[in-house]
């Protein structure tokens, strides 16, 4: 058994990821350094349903780049729920804009761009979160973690991408690049924090899912 065949069997047997979401996915591996960073199919329609399953009236999202997770989360949305995320690099902007004007949830999104660390503090200091999703700068993982944590409504979640960092976590003797060490820092953070639940998911490169105990 081939590890293609089963991907290309699952994805023939959940939703499409559907017109937008394909053309986007196309144009960010046609225009864009490193496309792999972008959700995905799989990821995509797994991000989706969390949100059906989870319920929340806003979400906030570390980590744009060309949009694909945030529209993902939105179809999710109800009509009148919004999501927030936060892109560093501004030579994104135009291409994200361009994309959000031709999907049908991307009245849903609001995108700041700058470096999440600075542009949370100016966000509506009275808005809480029902989902947050961490998909920034690995080395920033913890950072994010304590900016957010009071702004994540009890009983939220927050979920969390790359937490195994294609098996770099489990690599003894190897030389540890900060990135690593950041995802390294973070799972531990995670784990011995009583205030939360969480779970690891092996998908992908690994997604944590961390439930704010209300
Ligand atoms: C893995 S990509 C995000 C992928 C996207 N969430 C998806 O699934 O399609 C990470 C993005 O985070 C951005 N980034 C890195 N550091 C950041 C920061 N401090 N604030 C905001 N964005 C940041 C990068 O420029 C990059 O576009």
């Amino acid at each position: 058994m081939q590890i293609e065949d089963l991907d290309d069997y699952i994805l023939s047997h959940i939703d499409p990821e559907g017109e937008s979401l394909a053309r986007l996915d196309r144009d960010t591996h046609l225009f864009h350094l490193r496309p792999r960073m972008c959700s995905g199919h799989l990821q995509g329609r797994l991000l989706k349903m969390l949100v059906r399953m989870i319920a929340p009236k806003r979400i906030l999202e570390l980590g744009t780049f060309t949009g694909y997770s945030a529209l993902c989360l939105a179809e999710g949305l109800p009509e009148d729920g919004e999501l927030h995320t936060i892109e560093i690099d501004d030579e994104l902007e135009d291409f994200i804009r361009t994309h959000l004007s031709q999907s049908p949830v991307g009245n849903r999104v609001h995108l700041h761009i700058g470096d999440a660390r600075e542009v949370l503090k100016r966000l509506d200091p009275d808005h809480r979160f029902d989902l947050v999703f961490i998909d920034a700068n690995k080395r920033q993982y913890s950072e994010y973690y304590d900016l957010v944590f009071d702004r994540v409504s009890p009983g939220g979640f927050i979920i969390a991408d790359n937490t195994l960092w294609d098996g770099k976590v489990v690599e003894p003797g190897k030389k540890i690049d900060a990135q690593t060490q950041g995802i390294l820092d973070f799972n531990d953070k995670i784990a011995s924090d009583t205030r939360v639940e969480k779970v690891i998911l092996p998908l992908r490169d690994g997604l944590t899912i961390i439930y704010k105990k209300p």
